[in-house]
C-alpha cells in the first residue's frame, strides 16, 4: 500500500473546492489517513519547493502557496502517488485530461489548485516534512477487501 501526499492550495480553498477534491479522492477509493488546514510559512514553503529554487517561477510559487490557508492531507491506496497525480491531471491546466481537478476547475498554471507528491521518495519526504507520526491515522475500511484487492 502506497501513501501520497496532497495539498488543496490556497486558490482550492478561497474558491471552495476543498470538498470536491476531498469527493473524488474518496470516490476513487484511496482512503484519507491525514488531514491539517493550515497558513504555510515561508520556511516550510521554502523546503517543500526546494526542488524549484532558482527556477523563474519559484518567487511566485512561495507567495501563492502562503497568501492563503491550505488542506493538506495523507491519502493512501495501491498506487496511490500515480492515482492521485492522475486524478489532479498535468500541472497545466490547460494540458490537462478531461475529468482531472486542473482540467474541470483550472486554467493558470499559477492557479492550479492541487500538489500532489510526483514519486514514492518525495512521498516519503513530504509526508515527513508536513506530518508527524502520530498525526496518520491507521485505520480499516469495511469497503476495503472491495476496493484493494487484485484477482
Ligand atoms: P505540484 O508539485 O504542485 O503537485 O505540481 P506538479 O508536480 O504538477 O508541478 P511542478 O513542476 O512540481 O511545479 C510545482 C508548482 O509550481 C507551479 N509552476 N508554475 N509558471 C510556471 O511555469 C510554473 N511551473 C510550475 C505550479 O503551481 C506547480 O504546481
Ligand atoms: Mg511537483
Amino acid at each position: 500500500m502506497e501513501r501520497t501526499f496532497v495539498i488543496a492550495k490556497p486558490d482550492a480553498v478561497q474558491r471552495g473546492l476543498v470538498g470536491e477534491i476531498i469527493v473524488r479522492l474518496e470516490r476513487r477509493g484511496l482512503k484519507l489517513v491525514g488531514a491539517k488546514f493550515l497558513l504555510v510559512s515561508r520556511e516550510l514553503a521554502e523546503k517543500h519547493y526546494a526542488v524549484h529554487v532558482g527556477k523563474p517561477f519559484y518567487e511566485g510559487l512561495i507567495r501563492y502557496i502562503t497568501s492563503a490557508p491550505v488542506m493538506t492531507m495523507v491519502w493512501e491506496g495501491p498506487q496511490a502517488i500515480a492515482a492521485v497525480r492522475q486524478t489532479m491531471g498535468a500541472t497545466r491546466p490547460v494540458e490537462a485530461a478531461p475529468g482531472s481537478i486542473r482540467h474541470d476547475f483550472g486554467l493558470s498554471v499559477g492557479r492550479n489548485l492541487t500538489h500532489a507528491s510526483d514519486s514514492p521518495e518525495t512521498a516519503a519526504f513530504e509526508i515527513g516534512l508536513w506530518f508527524t507520526e502520530a498525526e496518520l491515522v491507521n485505520w480499516q475500511r469495511p469497503t476495503d477487501a472491495w476496493i484493494f484487492e487484485g484477482n
